[in-house]
């Protein structure tokens, strides 16, 4: 992915992007943030917050740091919250996933919506989200990760360089990102209509 072009993309179609984007997404939005199991003192990063579509989910008592790297997504999500204030303390900034501006293990829970498979190296943004992520709390990542099966990957590998043009990859395999150090899989399944996104679940080693 270039990232110029992610940027470019989401900048442009901030303002639709829940047209698009809401409904069709959301059971997984929702299925992550129940899977946290958050209590209240808690805190969370999000990582690629865009329009903030998963900011009302939060529980009351937990504290929100939301990063994008869009600005145009990040002022959709402001708007958002003056209009629907979420019940949990939330922040919103601008910042790169594959750089993210915090010390190590400041988060108890590190999560990425829809967001892995739309940076150059979605490895990189795992790895810096476990970087950020307190030993013993949780790295969760929803998405539509590359399928297993010959037949599938061939279709997913050819109709890819058309997502890249609207910011997104469809080939990356869940296998990519499996092994970075210091997180266990401990729990994947899978979420929204069709099954086609999966919800999973790390464990960052105490
Ligand atoms: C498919 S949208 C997902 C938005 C939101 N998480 C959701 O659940 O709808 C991907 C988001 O990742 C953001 N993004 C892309 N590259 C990024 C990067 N390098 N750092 C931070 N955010 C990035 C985009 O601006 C966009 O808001």
């Amino acid at each position: 992915m270039n990232e110029r072009v992610v940027r470019g993309f989401y900048d442009r179609f901030a303002g639709i992007y829940d047209v698009v984007f809401n409904g069709l997404l959301q059971s997984g939005r929702l299925e992550a943030v129940r899977a946290m199991n958050l209590r209240p003192g808690q805190s969370v990063l999000e990582v690629g917050v865009g329009t903030g579509l998963n900011l009302e989910l939060y529980p009351r008592g937990v504290r929100v740091v939301g990063v994008d790297i869009s600005l145009p997504m990040l002022r959709e999500a402001l708007e958002r919250q003056h209009q629907r204030p979420p019940v949990a303390d939330v922040r919103l900034a601008r910042m790169d996933a594959l750089r993210l501006a915090f010390a190590d293990d400041a988060f108890d829970v590190v999560y990425a919506p829809y967001v892995v498979t739309v940076v150059p190296s979605p490895r990189r943004v795992v790895a810096e989200m476990a970087r950020v992520c307190r030993p013993g709390g949780r790295v969760v990542l929803v998405n539509h990760f590359g399928s297993s099966k010959k037949p599938v990957r061939w279709f997913e590998k050819r109709l890819t360089p058309l997502t890249s043009h609207v910011g997104f990859r469809i080939d990356v395999p869940l296998d990519a990102i499996l092994g970075v150090p210091g997180l266990v899989k401990e729990h994947e399944r899978r979420v929204n209509p069709f099954g086609l996104v999966r919800l999973v679940v790390f464990g960052k080693r105490a």
